[in-house]
């Protein structure tokens, strides 16, 4: 489902400022990335600064940049073994919850944010709801060290995609890696079983598949109703 660009935009704000309300002083947050995290991360500076007592860490520099202007204490993730909670973004998500996320090109480090945290908020409005995963594609990390192998590897297992690229070069993850956006034309029925074949390969870091993660999905839908589903 496509949205109106305007709509959407609003839609993600609400839903931002709503995930704020679930963060209590106290807590260690972790920051989501992309445009929907980004409405959260500036709803919680405005919450900073209204005395809210929290330190964040997070999965993208660009997240950790956004926080640090609005004077959030954003701790190095070396630092940290267990996050209270987590707000992300996803690209798409299931009746069974499980998702893809890395259309920004962070989902190594999500997944690890992710995967550390006590809870996990995932903020998407309703065109992000899908009934079989792949129909945005799956992003892939993998190491730039032999990545022509890597993808053949996966080609070999029969899917196809891209190297992503940004103004004609490989684009490059924060972690120094490539971005392999996999495209499939009937999506993935059988997302567990794709995930294991794909990260078996050596070279390929983490795949965009997120299961058993998220605490509570809340949905922002076009009527402007924000709802936990
Ligand atoms: C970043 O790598 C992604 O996983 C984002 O969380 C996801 O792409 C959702 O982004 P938007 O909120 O910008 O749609």
């Amino acid at each position: 489902m496509k949205l109106d660009m305007t709509k959407q935009e609003e839609i993600k704000r609400s839903l931002g400022e709503k995930a704020a309300t679930f963060v209590e002083s106290g807590m260690l947050v972790g920051l989501g990335s992309g445009t929907t995290a980004t409405h959260f991360i500036d709803s919680l500076i405005k919450r900073y600064q209204e005395g809210l007592k929290i330190t964040a860490v997070s999965s993208s520099i660009s997240s950790l940049e956004r926080a640090r202007s609005g004077k959030i204490p954003v701790v190095d993730m070396k630092e940290v073994s267990e996050i209270d909670l987590t707000v992300d973004g996803a690209d798409e998500v299931d009746s069974k919850n499980r998702m893809i996320k890395g259309g920004g090109g962070a989902l190594t480090r999500e997944k690890i944010i992710a995967s550390s945290s006590k809870k996990m908020i995932v903020i998407i409005d309703e065109s992000k709801l899908v009934k079989v995963l792949g129909c945005f594609g799956l992003p892939l990390e993998i190491l730039p060290f032999g990545y022509l192998a890597t993808i053949q590897k996966i080609q070999k297992l029969g899917y196809t995609g891209n190297l992503r690229k940004k103004e004609n070069a490989p684009y490059i993850t924060d972690n120094g890696n490539y971005i392999f956006d996999i495209h499939v034309p009937d999506a993935f029925p059988h997302p567990e079983k794709d995930h294991q074949q794909i990260i078996n390969i050596p070279g390929v870091i983490e795949t965009g598949f997120f299961f058993n993660l998220p605490s509570a999905i809340l949905v922002g839908y076009l009527n402007g109703k924000i709802a936990f589903r």
